[in-house]
């Protein structure tokens, strides 16, 4: 796997010149399946100030600001390519109430936060040591009582599903060499002096077999290559949410009042 440097400059240069849907994730549909499961917390929430860490370029921030103009959001990312392409298309009028600066989480938080959440940003730190130091920055950089919505693979989910390929004839897929998967008991362990956890979803089961197993089978029985843009991608995203055979989780956190952490 690459080290944090390496990875740091994968995505700074995958940005660079690359302003399309795909600068992010190849995986358009799954970032629709994040952003309607934080859409829903966040207005159901109401937090008065909301940091996206690890925004890349800024397409879930400005959707969630764009859909509550009363709220004020920050996106941060360490990736120079990704924040200017994020402040490119953060120009419009209609979504003010957004700023984007660059900035590594290793650094911390500036200010605290009522509500801070991460989609698949915390997978590109190359150590569980590293991952822990990262939460322990949200943790601080929170309010009293505010909101961690993490939205990141695991490893778990992503061997179920593997498993499953390989009952249909299929190769595992690897994770990728700037990834580095959380494992859910230790992350629990961890977490659990610092946050209540509040809710907790497999958010790719359904949709990962439809389209890593069903379509994947299909394209290999037809010769065809997997496109991300197919039906199947559009239709699976819209499926109920069932089973652990994916990698992305929520895990919805509420930080604990300082007594009752310590
Ligand atoms: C898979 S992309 C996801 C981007 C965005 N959250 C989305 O859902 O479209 C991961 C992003 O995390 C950023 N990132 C990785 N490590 C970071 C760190 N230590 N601090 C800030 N950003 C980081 C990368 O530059 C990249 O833009």
């Amino acid at each position: 796997m690459l080290d944090f440097d390496g990875i740091r400059n994968y995505w700074d240069t995958r940005a660079s010149g690359d302003s399309s849907a795909q600068s992010t994730t190849q995986d358009v549909y799954l970032r629709e399946i994040e952003y309607r499961v934080l859409a829903e917390r966040v207005g159901r929430l109401r937090p008065a100030r909301v940091a996206d860490v690890g925004c890349g370029d800024g397409r879930t921030t400005l959707r969630l600001a764009a859909g509550c103009p009363d709220l004020a959001f920050e996106g941060y990312d360490y990736a120079a390519s990704m924040i200017d392409n994020a402040r490119a298309s953060g120009t419009a009028p209609s979504v003010a109430n957004v700023r984007f600066a660059q900035r590594d989480i290793m650094d911390g938080l500036p200010e605290r936060f009522d509500l801070v959440y991460t989609t698949r940003c915390l997978i590109n730190l190359p150590s569980w040591d590293m991952q822990m130091a990262a939460l322990r920055h949200i943790h601080a950089g929170l309010a009293d009582g505010g909101t961690y919505l993490m939205v990141e693979n695991f490893q778990e989910g992503h061997d179920n599903f593997n498993a499953v390929r390989r009952a249909y004839g299929l190769p595992e897929i690897a994770v990728r060499p700037h990834n580095f998967f959380f494992q859910r008991p230790r992350l629990i362990d961890f977490m659990a002096p610092l946050f209540a956890l509040r809710e907790e979803l497999n958010i790719s089961s359904t949709y990962y077999l439809t389209s890593r197993v069903i379509y994947a089978r299909i394209c290999a029985d037809q010769g065809a290559t997997p496109d991300y843009f197919d039906d199947h991608h559009r239709l699976a995203a819209g499926l109920p949410f069932a089973g652990e055979f994916g990698p992305v989780r929520l895990l919805v956190f509420e930080k604990k009042a300082p007594e009752a952490g310590r």
